[in-house]
């Protein structure tokens, strides 16, 4: 290392901080301002009613915005409070929860009320280690009810946030963990709709397959926006991939507690459930299909007996 390296370096170092300081200052202005213009406007995001945003994020979690918009204020005809949703049978809350997919949600979700009204008089805590300590509560949701509901600054990550997140400080968030980054960057006194425009920014423009570079108020700011924009160029010159030959057991999952939805009593016999749920069901299916329903027992979502002559499943009461 020479003399002038040895003096310039330190110097540089703080030179890159500060453009560094200043880039991000231009990234929080710039998607503050588009989230004012252009925010989207979600029955959610009108309310701080704790209950009310725990159950749209719940929802959001797996779902498509524009599903969650028809389920979100049927759900909350049928269950307009934390205590009326704990009073509910199990049944009656995975019937509702009809039209969402990945019913297990509906489970976690009646379990955390009942601890809430159990554990809390009926009131979610406003921090984020209480709500993370109940039952059926992870980091994310936690997170998001105490931003969302209780004003707290803190960082919200999901799906879209991490790939948004890596697209525009992708040295960071390969040196640190995507928490950490987002923590760091978020701008303490505007948490609520710097979260929120995150959100929408990674599901209308910064997509995962169809990134809309350049209408985006980052573009010139966007170390990924030019690799970003030819790997979708290049994807889209690949052929398409066959289709997947075997229906995965999620797909599965739902179909029986779908059927089960509609059945009389909720209960049928778990050979008459197998051909529904699948029509080339055969006697070979058996043991795959006896592993599938346990499945959905340790989940929560049906009860197995056995009759006289054979297994009868049932949704959960
Ligand atoms: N995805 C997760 N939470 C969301 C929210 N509050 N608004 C829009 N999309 C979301």
């Amino acid at each position: 290392m020479t003399f002038h390296d040895a003096a310039l370096k330190p110097d540089q170092a703080v030179n890159r901080r500060k453009q560094e300081r200043t880039r991000l200052s231009t990234i929080r202005r710039r998607l503050l301002r588009w989230y004012h213009r252009s925010g989207r406007d979600l029955p959610w995001r009108r309310t701080r009613e704790p209950y009310r945003v725990l159950i749209s994020e719940v929802m959001l979690q797996q779902t498509q915005v524009s599903r969650v918009l028809t389920q979100y204020p049927r759900w909350l005809k049928r269950f307009p409070a934390i205590t009326v949703l704990a009073r509910a049978r199990r049944s009656t809350v995975i019937r509702a929860w009809r039209g969402m997919g990945y019913n297990a949600r509906a489970v976690r979700l009646h379990g955390l009320a009942k601890a809430v009204v159990r554990n809390h008089n009926g009131r979610l805590p406003r921090h984020t280690a209480a709500l993370q300590h109940l039952p059926g509560i992870g980091r994310y949701t936690a997170h998001a009810v105490a931003c969302f509901a209780f004003g707290q600054s803190v960082a919200v990550v999901d799906t879209n946030v991490r790939r948004v997140l890596s697209r525009l400080f992708p040295r960071e968030t390969k040196r640190k963990d995507i928490w950490a980054v987002a923590s760091g960057i978020l701008p303490k006194q505007r948490a609520y709709d710097w979260n929120q425009v995150l959100f929408d920014l990674g599901s209308t423009v910064c997509t995962a397959r169809t990134p809309q570079c350049t209408v985006c108020s980052l573009e010139a700011h966007c170390p990924s926006a030019h690799n970003v924009a030819v790997r979708v160029l290049q994807s889209k010159r690949e052929p398409m991939r066959p289709p997947l030959a075997d229906i995965p057991n999620r797909i599965y999952r739902g179909r029986v507690v779908e059927a089960l939805r509609d059945a009389p009593r909720g209960s049928l016999s778990a050979q008459r459930l197998g051909k529904l749920v699948k029509p080339d069901y055969t006697r070979r299916n058996q043991m795959w299909f006896l592993q599938l329903l346990r499945s959905l027992e340790r989940d929560g979502l049906v009860t197995l007996s056995n009759g006289s002559a054979h297994l009868t499943v049932s949704l959960a009461r």
